[in-house]
């Protein structure tokens, strides 16, 4: 089957004061249906670069980015994306700020309410569809991020980080839910991280990028059944992947 992205020979040239400066080069790199793909690298290696290059939000300066049949084709609407931080609106309550892509998209909201409050009972937010956002903690003010961008059933998820602000507890429910929702709805997802142990969790396949300019170093197939439980992480295997991965980052 043919891959759901194919990233090839991307190049990303940010223009400056400076001059140019080459984000990511010479990046080659296949997402295939239903798979989860892991991203690891050191902060400034381009991961963010990358995953805006697959959304459409920034063109390739050279090679292409091939998505479902489409060429570099801007505003994929197959694309879910989670951040860091999970940009709420404050003056909207959890149930809205979920619909909000549903309302920017001038699609009925109305038809849109059952499954918003399906996937809130999924993700743990059940009874809180009336609260502001400043009323929860930031776990669930992530969950209530991941509900939005799972609102329209993308086709494919892009996750940036999405767990490095929470503490390690709460990043591990969090770990169990998005593995929840990605086997229930059976996503392709695409996991940015600088924690190798999350994306050896989470992740079928782990890339390894390098930096300046970023590009692909390593690819890591990671062969346990999803979804994993979190005692893996004690097992032997778990932690030889990890420590071949530390390795292929490099210092
Ligand atoms: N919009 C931008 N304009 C200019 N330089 C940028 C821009 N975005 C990122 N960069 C630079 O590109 C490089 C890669 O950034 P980024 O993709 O954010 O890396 P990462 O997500 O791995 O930390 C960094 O050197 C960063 O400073
Ligand atoms: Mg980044």
């Amino acid at each position: 089957m043919e891959p759901l992205v194919k990233i090839r020979n991307v190049e990303v040239r940010y223009d400056n004061r400076n001059g140019g400066l080459v984000a990511i080069s010479g990046v080659d790199l296949d997402i295939r249906q239903g798979e989860v793909v892991g991203i690891v690298g050191k902060s400034g290696c381009g991961k963010t670069t990358l995953l805006k290059v697959i959304a459409g939000l920034v063109r390739p300066t050279r090679g292409e980015v091939i998505y479902n049949g489409t060429h570099n084709g801007g505003g994929f609407r197959g694309i879910g994306m989670l951040f860091q931080s999970p940009l709420l609106l404050p003056w909207r309550t959890v149930l809205k700020n979920i619909l909000l892509p549903i309302e920017l998209r001038g699609e009925d909201v109305d038809s849109y309410v059952p499954r918003a409050l399906e996937l809130m009972e999924r993700i743990g937010l059940k009874g809180f569809e009336n609260s502001y956002p400043w009323e929860l903690s930031g776990g669930m003010q992530q969950r209530v991020a991941l509900c939005r961008a799972l609102i329209h059933r993308p086709s494919l998820l892009l996750l940036d980080e999405p767990f490095s602000a929470l503490d390690a507890i709460t990043r591990e429910d969090m770990w169990m839910l998005l593995q929840e929702v990605i086997s229930y709805e059976n996503y392709t997802a695409v996991l940015v991280t600088h924690d190798i142990r999350e994306a050896v969790l989470l992740s079928d396949r782990v890339v390894v990028m390098g930096g300046r300019p970023g590009r692909v170093k390593a690819e890591v197939t990671i062969p346990f059944r999803r979804p994993r439980d979190l005692g893996l992480q004690y097992g032997r295997e778990y932690n030889d992947y990890v420590a071949k991965i530390r390795s292929l980052l490099g210092d």
